[in-house]
């Protein structure tokens, strides 16, 4: 069953997940809010109505340790950030049409509406369970209050979910050697009544939900081992003040002081965020986006012909956090009556030096750091969505930002209009008066293709690069053509030329408006147009451009050397004392340092040593990277073909999610050629790239020995 194209008749929401309002906001947080941002923007751009919203998660253990460790309530200390952030994200042009908070009055009800939806459809079960209780603290421990080991992989583990192995969701009681985080004491297990959603209910449901979903593979791979196997049901509630209460049937036997789990209002806040913006506007019905046609159809089914009845649900979020939107969320909506998810697109990580971000460890570029550096929001936009795929870990670097910044927008892009838009303005005062050629409207129409070709198989990536490909196209147009010669011994042929591009930068500014729509509005307005480009549609790409417009102005800035030198320094200083705390063991509260995930513990060397014949039995190679792509099908999987000196290798290597698979070709790497031979995800592996660590840190070599050489 497959969707529509995009734009379909239905109403779209876009959504990104919820910030814990629970501390300052890094680059690693932008980048999921940057691409939901430019992927709403492109939504609009093919004429899909299109609503994007989000909202603060004010819930959860660690806002109400860290508030009670400043001394406030958790609504006032989770507010706070709250307002924070609805101030920061439009300084990146993120502009939610909706951002409310999971404290908020509609979504206190809209949860309250879910929950007893599933109480009255008997999704809803009470169960003994074992707790995690600190008895010095005399309390109990839900959630980040116990840590101890996941009993899935065996990796230190925190609260709900193993962070630092699997990242498996961890249900109340099995966490093992649990201790709790108050006090540093092993915590004792205890018995008490908890209220579970049937999961299990749902497992025909959500394993025909994942082949329906579309989406990046991650999130529609991942979960079908967790569909497949067991459906363990999940504890919605939790032994907290802070949070919102269980809606209860008034039988009495439910303790009083239970309140449900984060994760049951955070994603509701999706729907109530949706309600609060329709409420707005006139001309946009929640109903018609989260209910099938209206009505509220419960059960554990699915009719195939609801797909396109209900609206387009497009969920925007890190891939840390797919099990609860692709296994619980599609369950929690199924359960009250709703739509279900179209797409679920879950982004890579984004770390500095080879390591997670930290909070408590300063190991971060802040948002507000960023802006006070004075580059404007669309390079740090344009960095994040076209300098990666969407599922790659990416490595923030203040080089390549500047690579990015200075090759494709300043030399190419901005250069391609100031140039063009110049030109035009002194010679003819604007565009001259004369039609746009066969050849260029036809690679405007091409583009145009692209553009709505990538939006359906949301590569977002693709979408803004569309603009640039079109002022490449232009800068080979214009040097080919040399127009500055024409103007005296072919007039017309100098106008059709810059005719021409005038039209290219036109379109330029229509394509790069979801990525850059600050710097598309500056290059509509140079254009002359009158309105804003956000109100343009892909069609006004080929629309003819004003007669007369002003001289222009460059578009971008280049980024001095010196400057990109200053921040590195800044920036290694931070790692500097950022490692010393990871070596000395930090101070900080590690309730709050959430992605701190990549410390390095050595194994120990082996006992067993081999003869130097066997190792010359293994013939490894110095090799060279030529190409590198994404295995389909696979999360982790990548296709490289290495030169080898006297020959080409096609080898398949975990590596997709640890590397960006673009900046790979001409990386020298060693490789082992006589590796038996193996087929992953229908793809022939014939050698073995040699890598180090969790990271696959690729073997290379000091110097340039030739390509085939072996090693010894
Ligand atoms: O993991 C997180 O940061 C959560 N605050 C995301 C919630 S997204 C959603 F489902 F609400
Ligand atoms: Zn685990």
């Amino acid at each position: 069953m497959s969707h529509e194209e995009f734009p379909t008749d239905d109403p779209a929401v876009v959504t990104c997940g919820l910030p814990y309002a629970n501390g300052d906001l890094h680059v690693g947080h932008l980048r999921t809010y940057v691409l939901g941002d430019a992927l709403s923007r492109a939504l609009r751009r093919v004429g899909q109505q299109t609503a994007f919203v989000c909202g603060s998660d004010m819930h959860g253990t660690p806002i109400a340790v860290n508030a009670a460790e400043e001394g406030v309530d958790p609504e006032t200390f989770a507010l706070e950030y709250h307002e924070q952030y609805e101030e920061t994200f439009p300084r990146f042009n993120v502009e939610f049409d909706n951002y409310g908070h999971t404290h908020d009055e509609t979504n206190t009800e809209t949860t309250r509406e879910f929950v007893e939806s599933w109480i009255d459809n008997d999704h809803v079960f009470e169960k003994e369970i074992q707790v995690a209780y600190d008895p010095d603290a005399d309390q109990w421990l839900p959630d980040r209050l116990v840590e101890g080991t996941c009993p899935y992989c065996g990796e230190h583990a925190r609260g709900d979910e193993c962070d630092e192995g699997c990242q498996r969701h961890l249900e109340p009681g099995e966490i093992e050697n649990p201790e709790s985080t108050l006090t540093g004491n092993p915590a004792e297990y205890r018995e008490r009544d908890h209220k579970f959603l049937r999961l299990s209910d749902f497992q025909a449901y959500l394993q025909g939900f994942l082949d329906r979903m579309e989406g990046t593979d991650n999130a529609k791979n991942q979960p079908r081992e967790w569909v497949d196997g067991d459906l363990q049901d999940l504890c919605i509630t939790r032994d907290m003040d802070w949070g919102i209460d269980y809606p209860g049937e008034g039988d009495g036997e439910t303790p009083e002081d239970l309140v449900l789990y984060v994760w049951v209002d955070a994603p509701i806040e999706y729907v109530s965020s949706t309600k609060q913006y329709s409420e707005r506007v006139d001309d946009y019905d929640w109903e018609d986006v989260w209910k099938i046609d209206g009505e509220k159809r419960h059960g554990t089914e699915w009719d195939d012909d609801w797909t396109d009845a209900g609206g387009e649900i497009v969920h925007v979020i890190g891939r840390d956090i797919i099990q609860h939107h692709c296994v619980f969320w599609p369950a929690m909506l199924r359960g009250a009556g709703y739509n279900e998810p179209r797409s679920v697109l879950a982004t890579g990580f984004v770390g500095i030096d080879g390591k997670a971000l930290s909070t408590s460890r300063n190991r971060a570029v802040w948002a507000d750091e960023y802006l006070e550096e004075g580059f404007h929001p669309d390079l740090f936009r344009y960095y994040m969505v076209n300098g990666s795929g969407l599922e790659t870990d990416v490595d923030f670097s203040w080089d390549r930002f500047a690579e990015r910044v200075n090759g494709e927008l300043v030399g190419n892009l901005g250069n391609f209009c100031y140039r063009s838009l110049l030109f035009a303005q002194r010679n003819y005062d604007g565009t001259p008066d004369t039609e746009v050629s066969d050849d260029v409207r036809e690679r405007i129409e091409d583009a145009v293709d692209e553009f709505g070709a990538a939006l359906d198989d949301y590569r977002v990536r693709d979408v803004g690069a569309v603009a640039v490909d079109l002022a490449d196209f232009g800068n080979e147009y214009i040097q080919r053509n040399e127009p500055w010669k024409l103007v005296d011994e072919d007039p017309d042929e100098a106008a059709q030329v810059i005719r021409d591009c005038v039209q290219l930068a036109k379109a330029i500014a229509v394509c790069m408006q979801p990525v850059l729509p600050g710097k598309a509005e500056e290059l509509w307005e140079q254009l002359g147009e009158d309105g804003s480009v956000h109100e343009a549609g892909l069609d006004d790409a080929l629309a003819a451009p004003p007669a007369d417009f002003d001289e222009p102005t460059e578009l971008f800035e280049g980024i001095e050397d010196e400057r990109i030198e200053e921040l590195n320094a800044k920036l290694q200083e931070r790692i500097e004392e950022a490692t010393e705390d990871d070596e000395e063991g930090s101070d900080a509260d590690e309730t709050t340092d959430d992605e701190d995930t990549m410390d390095f513990d050595p194994e120990p060397l082996t006992e067993k040593r081999i003869a130097v014949d066997d190792f010359e039995d293994l013939d490894i190679r110095v090799g060279r990277i030529e190409t590198a792509e994404p295995v389909e099908g696979s999360d982790k999987l990548a296709r490289l073909e290495v030169d080898i000196g006297v020959e080409t290798r096609q080898v398949v290597a975990g590596i997709k999610q640890l590397h960006d698979l673009d900046e790979l070709p001409g990386t020298r790497v060693v490789l082992l050629a006589n590796m038996e031979k193996a087929e992953l995800f229908g793809v022939e592996s014939n050698g073995m790239v040699l890598a180090a660590g969790e990271e696959a840190d690729l073997l290379t070599t000091h110097e340039d020995a030739p390509l085939g050489s072996k090693i010894r």
